[in-house]
């Protein structure tokens, strides 16, 4: 598990092939296999693979999108925030998960942050993408993670790049 967490970084340029059956399989899997609050599960996902879609997606935000130019498919992590007042974390859970079973597939993932964020012209990122992706009631998208065959190669952590005074012995 540690040489998985050195190694995944933020990737944010894929190559064009698209992500295998399988492979998508297993992304759905790790989503669904998550852990939450109460085992509430306030979650649901879409998966996008249709790129035109995926590109309209990359509106929702002023910035920090480059992501989802090139890839393969995205995953919106809708919120259902009238189960438990704890989706955020519920949210973020599943998607730290399906990123780490992204990296153990040897693809790339980035996270692109949505709740409390602006489109260029100061609409609510959520608000966007919840006519976009046709949300109902107390659903909202909280991220969008986009995964697919990495076309750059970030450097892996080592040790020292840790920041242990962080860390405090009682
Ligand atoms: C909550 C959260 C929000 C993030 N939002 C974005 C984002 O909107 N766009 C983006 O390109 N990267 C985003 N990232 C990726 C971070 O920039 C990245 O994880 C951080 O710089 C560390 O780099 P690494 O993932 O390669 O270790 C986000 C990461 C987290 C955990």
């Amino acid at each position: 598990m540690l040489d998985l967490l050195y190694h995944r970084r933020s990737i944010r340029k894929f190559t064009v092939e698209s992500i295998a059956a399988d492979d998508r399989d297993k992304l759905i899997e790790a989503l669904l296999l998550s852990p939450s609050s109460m085992n509430k599960r306030p979650w649901r996902f879409i998966i996008i693979e249709d790129k035109a879609l995926i590109k309209e997606t990359i509106g929702a935000k002023a910035h920090g999108t480059k992501a989802l130019d090139s890839a393969a498919i995205a995953i919106a992590v809708i919120g259902l925030t009238d189960i438990v007042d704890v989706w955020v974390e519920n949210c973020a859970i599943a998607s730290i998960v399906v990123q780490l079973e992204a990296e153990s597939l040897g693809l790339g993932s980035c996270w692109i942050q949505i709740r409390g964020r602006k489109t260029e012209d100061g609409t609510d990122s959520e608000e966007y993408l919840r006519n976009l992706l046709e949300l109902k009631g107390s659903e909202t998208v909280d991220a969008i993670i986009a995964i697919g065959h990495p076309d750059e190669s970030l450097p892996a952590y080592t040790k020292e790049d840790l920041d242990f005074s962080k860390i405090t012995m009682r």
